[in-house]
């Protein structure tokens, strides 16, 4: 068991550790939460954090980059690694571990491919669209380690950012089909006062590319506006984004959709967000918007 500077807390990085500590919690009827991240955390991963303490007796958050996620031509290798970081600011959260695995850890010797190791496959309704559509194979790879993590720490709970639209719905799709004994539990998106949505892959944005980048939250912010203002139709509304957008914007989708199900429709109404990915400066950037009166509801 590796302890490092987190006071009196655990960094873990094996799993035989991680369940140890588990078994002992529910022994005393304690409430367990899980906070899946990838690291580089930052306030969107805190606020997640501190909803998972507020709710559960004990916490544990793990950090995995993990490999099968990323496509060829993704940016695994570059994905910000700030582990040290990454415990201290779990440590000012009193996060009971931080579980940190290798990726021999967690995959062992298999090769990283569906002819070797068993993947969760999502249905291919939730994954042929938005981000699906681009990063082929992206969240067969999230399934298959969200349930490989569902399974090592076995908690009651498990907290997911909204930031993430497309993959909190697929994550509660496989949690419900599959009938695992977790709730699923969908956290706002936090924001910079500027409006853009916090994400690890922010710090590939260079000063003028964060400027550039708000034109995401402006465009949805806008259509949000308009759907408040009366109009429903879904193509109108989608319209309107374009006298925001330069050549410095790379827009890979706009789309409004069924916030639980994906399902395409005419008109816009309560159940309706709004989601879009644009590349900037080089660096691709998701976010999204609920009709709801409560953006976050
Ligand atoms: O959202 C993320 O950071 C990742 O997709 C997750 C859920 C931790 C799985 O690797």
């Amino acid at each position: 068991m590796t302890k490092n500077k987190m006071r009196g807390k655990m960094l873990l990085n094996k799993i035989n550790e991680v369940r140890e500590e588990v078994k002992k919690w529910r022994a005393e009827g304690l409430k367990v939460g899980l906070v899946p991240t990838m690291g580089a955390l930052h306030e969107g991963h805190l606020s997640l954090i501190k909803k998972a303490k507020a709710e559960c007796d004990k916490v544990v958050v793990s950090v995995f980059v993990n490999p099968i996620q990323f496509g060829p031509s993704e940016d695994f290798d570059k994905y910000p690694r700030t582990l040290e970081a990454d415990t201290e600011l779990c440590d000012g959260e009193k996060v009971d571990i931080v579980f940190a695995p290798s990726a021999q850890e967690m995959y062992g010797n298999n090769r990283l491919s569906n002819d070797t190791l068993t993947y969760i496959y999502p249905p291919y309704f939730f994954v042929d669209k938005l981000c699906g559509k681009s990063r082929v194979g992206h969240f067969d790879g999230v399934c298959t380690v969200v349930m490989k993590l569902f399974n090592i720490v076995q908690p009651d709970c498990a907290f997911f950012g909204q930031k993430d639209a497309q993959q909190v719905i697929i994550i509660k799709k496989m949690v419900n089909d599959l009938n695992v004994p977790i709730e699923i539990i969908q956290c706002p998106i936090v924001r910079e006062e500027s409006g853009l949505a916090l994400s690890s892959r922010n710090k590939y944005l260079s000063e003028e590319g964060k400027k550039d980048a708000l034109v995401l939250s402006q465009i949805l912010n806008n259509i949000k506006a308009c759907y408040k203002r009366g109009i429903t139709d879904i193509e109108a509304l989608k319209e309107t984004a374009y006298s925001y957008l330069t050549e410095k914007h790379d827009m890979e989708y706009l789309e409004i959709l069924n916030k639980n199900n994906l399902e395409e429709e005419k008109f816009a109404d309560e159940n309706s967000i709004a989601l879009i990915a644009c590349r900037v400066d080089g660096v691709r950037l998701i976010d999204n918007i609920l009709f709801t009166e409560d953006e976050n509801a």
